[in-house]
């Protein structure tokens, strides 16, 4: 029995893959690489030992799909394939519908015709919008302020209500918080095309010299030193809540949602410190506008994963910095 991992080649899926593989579980990836490249597979197994099958499948193509449940016995699906750019949500909403939304209906279809209930569903911090009070517990109310947010909630819902009708559905919906760094070999990392929307991308760029200087949007914040604070996480504590999960899913039914983050909040500032000091290098920046739809202040409280996924990140600040460098580094030469 295999786990289908959607969206395997992407930034958190790859190191999910590696999680999964040296636990032991055989896996099949399938990615359209709109956002990656088939490169990573390899590095996935050169990192790990392990071979898998992997597809070039868009998930919303059905008849390709489908012959992934018809060729294969499978157990659960890790669900990650969908589009992630907010601001590029706003300027093409239908696209991120399309993929987000319409992508995950007809893998849900395709698992209910084949008989497999169980899912691990990427969700997001941002189902909380601006929050009314920090740290977020999961019970905290639910608004969405862009397309891909509003796609993260209509997904949940679509979750949510699939497992209120059949009891053999067991689904657990993680949200992320801040994922950065990268695996500790330094093969596998964050890979964004074009100007990193993201601080710690655009950080590790500035120390390469592909970019002059961090513009850190907004000083007037109501935080200790006036710029943003988010709970940054590292990638393979994130990935290793995947593993958690699905052992999860096996046990319960229903539909559970999950805070994935250290509860611990950094502000732009202090990212910008760690990194200075993992790297052994100063940062230009520049204090700019405030970047139009973000928050003050964001960060979990994962208490609900602790207690019942038997979960909770262990990598800290400076670890997530260095890690984010080595791949920096290492991507940047080929
Ligand atoms: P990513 O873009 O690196 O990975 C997504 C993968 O899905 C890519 O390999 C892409 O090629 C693939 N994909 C996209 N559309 C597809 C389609 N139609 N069919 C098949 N494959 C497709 O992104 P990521 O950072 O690894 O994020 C993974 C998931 O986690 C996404 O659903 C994202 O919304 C969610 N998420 C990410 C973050 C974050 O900060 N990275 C935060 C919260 C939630
Ligand atoms: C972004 C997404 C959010 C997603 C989250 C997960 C936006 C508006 N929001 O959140 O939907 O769930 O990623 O990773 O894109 N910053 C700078 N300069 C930069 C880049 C960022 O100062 O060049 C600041 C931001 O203002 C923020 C912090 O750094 O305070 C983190 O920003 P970012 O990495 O983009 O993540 P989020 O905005 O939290």
């Amino acid at each position: 029995m295999a786990i289908l991992v959607t969206g395997g080649a992407g930034y958190i899926g790859s190191h999910t893959c590696i999680e999964l593989l040296n636990a032991g579980h055989e896996i099949i990836v399938v990615d359209n690489f709109y956002n990656s490249k088939p490169d990573v597979l390899k590095r996935i197994r050169k990192i790990t030992q392990r071979d898998f099958i992997s597809k070039e499948i868009d998930i919303q193509d059905k008849d390709e799909l489908e012959k992934v449940f018809i060729d294969h016995s499978i157990e659960a699906v890790i669900h990650f394939a969908g589009l992630k750019a907010v601001g590029e949500s706003v300027q093409n909403p239908l696209r991120y519908y399309e993929t987000n939304v319409n992508g995950t209906l007809v893998l849900c279809n395709l698992m209910a015709k084949y008989d497999v209930k169980r899912m691990v569903f990427s969700s997001s911090a941002t189902v909380y919008g601006n929050p009314d009070q920090v740290p977020i517990t999961e019970d905290s109310p639910l608004r969405a302020t862009n397309p891909y947010g509003w796609s993260k909630l209509m997904v949940e819902q679509i979750l949510t209500d699939l497992a209120a009708s059949d009891k053999e559905w067991s689904i657990s919906s993680l949200r992320y918080f801040n994922p950065i760094g990268a695996h500790a070999s330094g093969e596998i990392g964050e890979d964004p095309q074009g100007i990193p929307n993201n601080l710690m991308p655009f950080i590790t760029q500035v120390a390469i010299g592909k970019m002059n200087q961090l513009k850190v949007f907004g000083g007037n914040y109501d935080t200790s030193d006036g710029t943003g604070v988010r709970d940054y996480i590292h990638v393979v504590d994130l990935a290793q809540g995947h593993l958690r999960a699905l052992e999860k899913i096996q046990k319960i039914s229903g539909f559970h949602a999950y805070n994935l983050g250290t509860g611990k909040g950094y502000s732009v500032l202090e990212i910008k410190e760690a990194f200075e000091e993992a790297a052994g290098m100063k940062i230009p920046y520049s204090i700019v506008e405030r970047r139009p739809g973000d928050i003050a202040v964001c960060y979990a409280d994962p208490a609900k994963a602790k207690e019942e996924l038997n979960w909770e990140a262990a990598k800290g600040i400076k670890e997530m910095c260095a890690d984010a460098w080595r791949w920096q580094r290492k991507s940047f030469k080929g």
